[in-house]
């Protein structure tokens, strides 16, 4: 599987992009973000609460903290690694998605297994 994403230099450090990827057999919307190091992290958008998506579809996913925030209940996410660190999920770790650089192009690859350990 390979998801074209968007460009890296117009990814900004403490930016996000949606894109659309599949999961175990069914479309799901994901995004990625690249953190303040440059470094890219990827999610599937489903919080580990009540598996709603992260933004109201407004593809919001940063709040002015820095934190990954869903917009239905308030948790939030550590943006490096997935995990909650505040609201009604803690210590659960949003579904990673691998992704990688082509050029300047920044790609998906494949949803982590949801059976992993770190999977929360
Ligand atoms: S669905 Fe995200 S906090 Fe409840």
């Amino acid at each position: 599987m390979r998801v074209p994403i968007v460009r890296l230099s117009e990814l900004g450090p403490g930016t996000t992009a949606p894109f659309r990827i599949d999961v175990d057999g069914q479309e799901e919307g994901a995004f990625v973000v690249r953190l303040s190091s440059g470094e890219l992290r990827a999610y599937v958008n489903r919080c580990r609460h009540a598996s709603l998506p992260l933004d109201w579809g407004d593809a919001r996913f940063l709040d002015e903290s820095g934190l990954l925030a869903c917009r239905a209940h308030g948790a939030r996410y550590a943006p490096e690694d997935g995990a909650c660190v505040d609201g009604p999920c803690p210590g659960k770790k949003l579904r990673p998605v691998r992704v990688e650089v082509e050029g300047d192009l920044v790609v998906a690859r494949e949803v982590a297994h949801a059976s992993l350990p770190g999977s929360g």
